[in-house]
C-alpha cells in the first residue's frame, strides 16, 4: 500500500507533469504527497563560488536561507497552485544540495514509499533517455520509484 509519495521538483513542465500524475494516484489511494525542490550550491544568485556557502558558517547559512526562500517562492507557487486544481494538499520541502541525493534523503525522512520524478527535467542535453537525477533516483532509491514520460515522446 502507498501511504507517502515524494515528487521532485525542478520547476520544469516535465516535473510539473510527475506531479499531476502524483496526485491522481495520491487522490485514488488517499496517499500524503510531499514535493521537493533541491537547489544546487553552484547556482545560487550572487554567490562567487559554491564554496562561499560553506564559509563563515551561521552568517552564510542564514544568506543561502534567504535565496533557497526567494528562488524556491515561484517554485512553490506552480506547485501550491496544481496542488489547488486537484485539491489535494502537497507539502513542500527546499534544500540545497545535490539533487538527486536529497530527494533520496528526505524519501527517508517522510517515510516515502514512491518516488515519482520526470524523465527530464531544466536541463538540456538529450542524448540520453533520462535526465541524472531521475537515473539516480531509480538507481538508488530504496522503495519504488516512477519515472513519468512526457506523452508521445521516447526521451
Ligand atoms: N533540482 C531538483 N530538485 C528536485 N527534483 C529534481 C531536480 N532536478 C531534477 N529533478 C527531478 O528529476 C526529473 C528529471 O530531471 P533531470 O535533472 O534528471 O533531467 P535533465 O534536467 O533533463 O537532465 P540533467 O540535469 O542530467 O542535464 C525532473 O523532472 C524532476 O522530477
Ligand atoms: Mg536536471
Amino acid at each position: 500500500m502507498i501511504s507517502t509519495i515524494l515528487v521532485g521538483i525542478d520547476g520544469s513542465p516535465f516535473a510539473e507533469q510527475a506531479l499531476r500524475m502524483a496526485l491522481e494516484w495520491a487522490k485514488g489511494w488517499s496517499a500524503a504527497v510531499h514535493a521537493i525542490f533541491v537547489m544546487r550550491p553552484e547556482d545560487l544568485p550572487g554567490l562567487p563560488s559554491s564554496s562561499a556557502v560553506y564559509e563563515g558558517r551561521d552568517t552564510s547559512l542564514a544568506f543561502v536561507s534567504r535565496i533557497l526562500e526567494s528562488e524556491g517562492a515561484e517554485v512553490e507557487q506552480r506547485v501550491q497552485e496544481i496542488a489547488g486544481r486537484y485539491a489535494w494538499p502537497v507539502a513542500m520541502h527546499k534544500e540545497v544540495g545535490d539533487p538527486a541525493r536529497e530527494i533520496i534523503a528526505c524519501a527517508k525522512k517522510v517515510r516515502a514509499d514512491l518516488i515519482v520524478v520526470g524523465s527530464r527535467g531544466t536541463g538540456t542535453f538529450e542524448r540520453f533517455f533520462l535526465g541524472s537525477v531521475s537515473s539516480y533516483v531509480v538507481e538508488h532509491s530504496p522503495v519504488s520509484a516512477v519515472v513519468v514520460k512526457e506523452k508521445g515522446k521516447s526521451g
